[in-house]
């Protein structure tokens, strides 16, 4: 595995070793007395891709803006260990509880908008160093493309793709192939993995922008 960002480690918590941040439970997950929190790559495909030892880039205290939040499992570990953490989500009944999920996160700042529409919420996203994406809807490609102009020229994106949002009959190969093409208008894709054995027909991409 690659270096772990600073604020993400390896840890024994209850009868498991695995990925933990440190921060406030937000959804049930092990804790232990000092603070640390379970991470499961089995739901979480940042924490797949981070736990298969891809080379994110991250190194913690990174700008984020994450695409597809839902109800934050994710982006509250993300909140632990990087900077202001821009978190998108359309479905205003997971954001109620992304909401909660903020209320202890400082650098945490919900935002209830379609991701692919930029322009709605480029009044409040700084540049950012990292994009983190996985809105598992048609177009995931181009939801990335959109948002490329709020990443620094030496930023990253971290994407999961989901091979059955694209087309459900597809084989999922065929379907990667096709979103990393579109995808290296305007990126440079520097790995990409499938996230098997923690999530069934999903690439995890690291690019950063042409
Ligand atoms: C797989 S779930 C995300 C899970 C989350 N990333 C996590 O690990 O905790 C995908 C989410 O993307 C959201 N989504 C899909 N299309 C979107 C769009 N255009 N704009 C914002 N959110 C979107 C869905 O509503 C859903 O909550």
């Amino acid at each position: 595995m690659s270096d772990l960002p600073e604020g993400i480690e390896q840890r024994s918590i209850g009868d498991e070793t695995g990925l933990a941040t440190r921060g406030p439970p937000a959804y049930g997950e092990p804790t232990d007395d000092t603070g640390w929190r379970r991470w499961n790559p089995r739901r979480s495909k940042l924490g797949a891709m981070i736990q298969s030892g891809m080379d994110t880039g991250l190194t913690g205290g990174e700008t984020v803006l994450y695409l597809g939040a839902a109800a934050g499992t994710t982006v509250s570990h993300v909140a632990d260990f990087a900077g202001p953490t821009y978190a998108v989500e359309f479905a205003a009944r997971p954001v109620r509880d992304l909401l909660d999920v903020a209320e202890d996160r400082q650098r945490l700042f919900p935002l209830l908008k379609d991701a692919r529409k930029p322009e709605t919420y480029a009044h409040v996203v700084e540049p950012v160093d990292v994009i983190i994406q996985d809105v598992a809807t048609r177009g995931q490609a181009e939801v990335a493309l959109t948002n490329r102009g709020f990443l620094h020229e030496d930023g990253r994106l971290l994407l999961a793709v989901k091979a059955r949002s694209e087309d459900v009959t597809a084989d999922p190969e065929t379907v990667f192939d096709e979103v990393v093409g579109t995808l290296e208008s305007e990126y440079e894709v520097l790995e990409r993995q499938r996230l098997e054995p923690y999530h069934a027909d999903h690439l995890g991409v690291v690019a950063r922008p042409r």
